[in-house]
Parts: structure tokens; sequence; C-alpha cells
């Protein structure tokens, strides 16, 4: 049974401020957890309480949440049985009593519930992947690594937010992480040689800014050939002076574009960075956005596009998985923010093939659990992911082999928030010996390949 429950008050990769969770149990379980924070919300997601005190941290503290950690929490919750998941989840969704926690907040519920989740796993002396995937959790995740930084997470050219390399045909984990990290290096170099910026963005991927790639920065310049284009175009690049092949058998690319950004009341998607590099509009209808995205899959190795459209745009996220639904992979990030609500409402107007997981988006682990089950049973994906606000905190990583998941989203190989991610899946690969299995193509079990 839980015996203690201790909040505080840390800090994120950003140095904002951010909720840790200690537990302690009768027979000497003990967890901690860290709750991590995005940039690029979706606007469905569970409320993450800040202190709105612009004293402290610019308002961004978390005292309020660590307060319901301490004061509300963990009196409902000392002296139950810590390995009771639902039953810890449930009281605190019932203490809450809001749809989208805005009561004690995301940020302090998900922290206990992970929290205990790792001090009932470390009662029972089993690694957590084990603890919550039982005898099943074998697979290892094709990694999708955010090597390079636009939109909302970085100063950089790029409209669209994330370029990221899944190394496919690798045939091991430790193989994908040093393919992945050969050419990440050889990114660095080529920035390097055309005199770009090689400093990086939240999630460790490189914010280039594509001065070398324009001449006059006019309009018809960037249409002609647009940011995107060139960072695929790098990407590709990159890949090849590392010395593998740019597809299937060997490493291919994943998007998000974080459509929500780009999209106004106007309904247009607006190319922000080029309007301010320009001094000119340039927008698109959500249909020459899906027409945009289908010539882009025609031209390079795009195996997963998430956040295509807009959040709101369920129409044109439909249309997409329509056209290229069967070779490409339609991920739903703010378009479902892990809510098994929008996820029924996806699966039902067939808006995607591919659900994001992020436990905070939703803050349990019993809801997340219920998103990845009803995602998977769909024949969907579920690709587990981090935020662009993160801690050394690896949890993602045993959640994502505790339920096969067989994709990680967790940036770049770069900056320790990351990689703490990556060292814990080597961990775990070493942990399975034999057993361990890359599934490399066979991740994306719901495209026609
Ligand atoms: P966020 O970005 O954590 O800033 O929301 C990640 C994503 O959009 O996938
Ligand atoms: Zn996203």
């Amino acid at each position: 049974n839980i015996v203690k429950i201790v909040g505080r008050e840390i800090l994120d990769s950003r140095g904002m401020p951010t909720v840790e969770v200690e537990v302690w149990t009768e027979f000497g379980g003990y967890g901690n957890a860290k709750v991590p924070s995005g940039a690029s919300t979706g606007a469905n997601e569970a409320l993450e309480l800040r202190d709105e005190d612009s004293k402290r941290y610019n308002g961004k503290g978390v005292l309020k949440a660590v307060k319901n950690v301490n004061d509300k929490i963990a009196p409902k919750l000392i002296g139950l049985e810590v390995a009771d998941q639902l039953t810890l989840d449930n009281t605190m969704l019932k203490l809450d009593g809001t749809e989208f926690k805005k009561n004690l907040g995301a940020n302090a519920i998900l922290g206990v519930s992970l929290a205990c989740a790792r001090a009932a796993a470390n009662e029972l002396d089993m690694p957590l992947w084990k603890y919550i995937g039982g005898v099943s959790g074998h697979i290892l995740p094709v990694p999708m690594l955010n090597v390079i930084n636009g939109g909302a997470h970085a100063d950089s050219a790029i409209d669209f937010q994330e370029f990221m390399i899944m190394p496919v045909g690798a045939k091991t984990f430790s193989q994908a992480v040093q393919w992945a990290s050969e050419t990440f290096q050889a990114l660095k170099s080529l920035l390097k040689s055309k005199g770009d910026i090689t400093a990086v963005g939240d999630e460790g991927g490189f914010a280039p800014n594509f001065a070398w790639a324009y001449k006059n920065n006019s309009l018809d310049e960037f249409k002609a050939k647009t940011p995107v284009e060139v960072a695929l175009d790098l990407l590709v690049e990159a890949i090849e002076k590392a010395g593998y092949k740019a597809g299937k058998d060997g490493i291919m690319i994943a998007m998000d574009c974080a459509n929500s950004e780009l999209y106004f009341d106007d309904k247009l998607y607006h190319f922000k960075k080029i309007e301010k590099l320009t001094g000119q509009k340039w927008a698109l209808t959500s249909d020459e956005m899906v027409s945009f995205l289908e010539k882009l899959v025609a031209k390079y190795p795009i195996i997963s596009i998430e956040d295509g459209l807009a959040e709101s745009d369920w129409n044109g996220f439909a249309k997409l998985t329509a056209q290229i639904g069967n070779k490409v992979q339609i991920v739903g990030d703010d378009l479902f923010t892990t809510n098994p609500k929008y996820i029924k409402e996806g699966i039902a107007k067939k808006a995607a093939n591919s659900t994001l997981i992020k436990l905070n988006q939703i803050g349990t682990l019993s809801e997340t659990i219920e998103a990845i089950q009803m995602t998977q049973k769909a024949g969907w994906t579920a690709v587990v992911s981090h935020r662009s606000g993160e801690t050394e905190d690896s949890t993602i990583a045993d959640l994502v082999v505790a339920f096969n998941a067989g994709e990680i989203k967790t940036g770049s190989m770069s900056r320790s928030d990351r990689i703490a991610k990556y060292n814990r899946l080597l961990e775990i690969e070493s942990e399975l010996g034999e057993n361990a299995i890359y599934p490399g193509m066979d991740a994306f079990y719901n495209l026609q390949n």
C-alpha cells in the first residue's frame, strides 16, 4: 500500500517549472516521475495547471499543482494498493471532477499516476516495461528522430515543425540508433559546409535559416522551392552522405507539420515564416494543403505525416487519409490529443490511420492505455511520444515496449532529455536479449507495404 506521496517543483529542458512526484510503499517500493510539457499544444489537451503568478517564472510556476499533489491527492491515495492503477487513477479523476482536469491539473495527476506505476514495479522488482506489458512486451520501436526543427520549436525558416528520420532498414534497435547518429552528424557537416547554423532547437534537431538556398527572398522564389522541400532535400543528402539509402531498405522520412499552428480564422494555412521573410501573404486552402503534401510524398521517401492538417479540419484529414493513407502513415496529434473520445470519432470518420500518444495530453496512465488499445484494435498504429519540454524521465521508453507499439518519437540525437529515452531503450534491448524484436517496416501494419 502507498504510505507517502511527495510533489515538488523542478525544471524541464527549457528551464521551465514542471512537476515531480515521489511515491513510497509499505514494502519498500519507490517511484519517481517527472512531467513533460508541450509548446504547440492541441486545443483539447487536459489542463496543465500553471500558477499565473507573474512574480515567479513569468507566471509559469507549478506550485498550485504541487500543492494539489501534497494536500489533495496524497490524502486520498495513501493506504490504497499501489498496483491497483485503475482505482488510483479513477480516484483522482473523481476528485478532480472535470473533463479536462481543470481542478487538480493534468500535470499534478499524471505525476502521481506514473510515480505510482513505478513504485508498484519497483516493489515487485520488475522493470517498468515488464510490469505494464506483462509477458507480451518484446518489440523495440522504430525511432522517429526529429533532426530538423521548424515551426513553433525553432527560429528557423521552415513553417512545418519537424523533419524526422526513421531507420526502418536497420536490423536491431541499436543499429537504428547508430544509423541515426551518423546521419545526424552528416547533416551537421552538410549544414556547416553551406555556412548555415548548427545550433539546435527544443527537441535537439538543427534549426537552419537556409539563407544559402534563396537569392532574393521573393515570394516567387519561395513558391518555386519551399523551405520544406529544401529541408527534405537536405535529409536525403545527409542519409546518403552517411552511407545509407533513402528508402525502405535504409532510412525513411517522417514529418510533423503541426499545421494547427498555420491555420487561422480565414480557414487558410498560412506559411507564416515565408510571409514574414517576404512581407507578402501566402496561404493554402485545405484542398491545396492536401495536394501539397501529396506532391511531397510523390517526390520524397516519406513514410509518415503527423498533423498534416489543423485540429479542426477533420474533412481535410479524412481527404488526406483517403488519398494517400494506404502508403503513408497519417498521424493525429493535436487532432486526437490522446483522448479516447476523439480517437473513437477519428476511427469512425477514417480521419487518420495512426494516433500520437502523449501521456500529459490526457493525464493518467489508465486513460493512456485505453487510448493505445483503442488505436491498435482499429488496426491503426500508436506512436508513443515525448513533448518539446522534457526531463530525464524515460517512462515513454518503457511504455512503447510494454505495448509493442513499434514506433517512438523522442527527438534528435542530441540533448540529454532526448538521449535519455534512447539510452533506456538500449538498456531494455539488452535486458530482452535474443527475445528483442526490431520491426523495421513491419511497424507499419496500418499500411499496404
Ligand atoms: P509539443 O510538440 O510537445 O510542443 O506539442 C510536439 C508535437 O507537436 O508533436
Ligand atoms: Zn505533433
